[in-house]
């Protein structure tokens, strides 16, 4: 296996789904034409201001950010900042390039398409396992890094397949800059119950929360995802836990 820089390194198993069953004619034409325009991978990508083509006040990273409603309107609310998504399964990251031109199923394709031709300029995509990138990204590179409802794995025996664990916390605290906001959300008790455990441990982060309303309500400068409308609509609580990094 080899790294997003091209280097041979250990696999990490990865054990959601990367493919659904069709990719349609739009989304395959955004694959193929504008993800390579905002890809980035390798080291030599992350270097500022030449990432987002100029000086971005706070740079944010969106792990699995599924369909990317909630970077994509970070994005568009916020253009003075920059935002690196990444995601592994391809109909979302397809869905994340429909958001940002606008083309749907059943729209004319042109024969090509410039990403920078449409008005959202601030996002970067990475479609490979995260722990593929981390390497690659320089330390205290992010101002904000956001989790939003990742697989629960709520079973004991898939405990370890959660992403929320000491060495991803490693690397997330090591990308944050000193200070940085590390926002967790989840809609799942066992995983609020492992959320807050973990995080207990881990020296390199203090919860923000000071009374219920801190977690139990969307933050301010929320927008909503996929997933939480699914729990919303099944009845579960989602609850926002931010994290500052020491
Ligand atoms: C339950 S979904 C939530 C999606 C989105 N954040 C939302 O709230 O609608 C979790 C997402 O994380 C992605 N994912 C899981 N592990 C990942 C990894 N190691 N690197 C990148 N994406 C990952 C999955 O493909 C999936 O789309």
């Amino acid at each position: 296996m080899y790294n997003a820089a091209g280097n041979a390194c250990e696999t990490p198993k990865f054990f959601g789904r990367r493919k659904g069953r069709v990719i349609r004619k739009a989304k395959a034409f955004l694959l193929e034409q504008m993800l390579p325009q905002l890809k980035v991978s390798s080291q030599s990508d992350f270097k500022l201001p030449d990432l987002f083509g100029g000086e971005k006040k706070e740079i944010c990273l969106e792990i699995g950010f599924g369909d990317g409603q909630h970077l994509f309107g970070q994005a568009k609310n916020n253009p003075q900042n920059g935002y690196v998504g990444v995601e592994v399964f391809q109909n979302g990251v397809a869905n994340l390039l429909g958001l940002i031109s606008g083309i749907k199923e059943g729209d004319h394709l042109p024969d090509s398409l410039q990403a920078s031709d449409y008005p959202v300029h601030n996002i970067r995509v990475f479609d490979v396992d995260v722990r593929l990138l981390f390497q690659n990204i320089p330390d205290g590179f992010f101002d904000k890094v956001f989790l939003l409802f990742p697989d629960p794995w709520p079973k004991k025996k898939h405990a370890g397949r959660r992403f929320v664990n000491p060495d991803n916390l490693k690397e997330v605290a090591r990308v944050l800059k000193k200070g940085g906001l590390f926002r967790i959300a989840t809609d799942h008790p066992v995983y609020k119950r492992h959320v807050l455990r973990t995080m207990h441990h881990c020296e390199a982060f203090v919860w923000t929360a000071h009374c219920g309303d801190d977690w139990k309500r969307e933050p301010s400068d929320w927008v909503r995802t996929k997933y939480q409308m699914k729990a919303l609509r099944e009845g579960r609580r989602p609850v926002w836990f931010d994290y500052q990094k020491v």
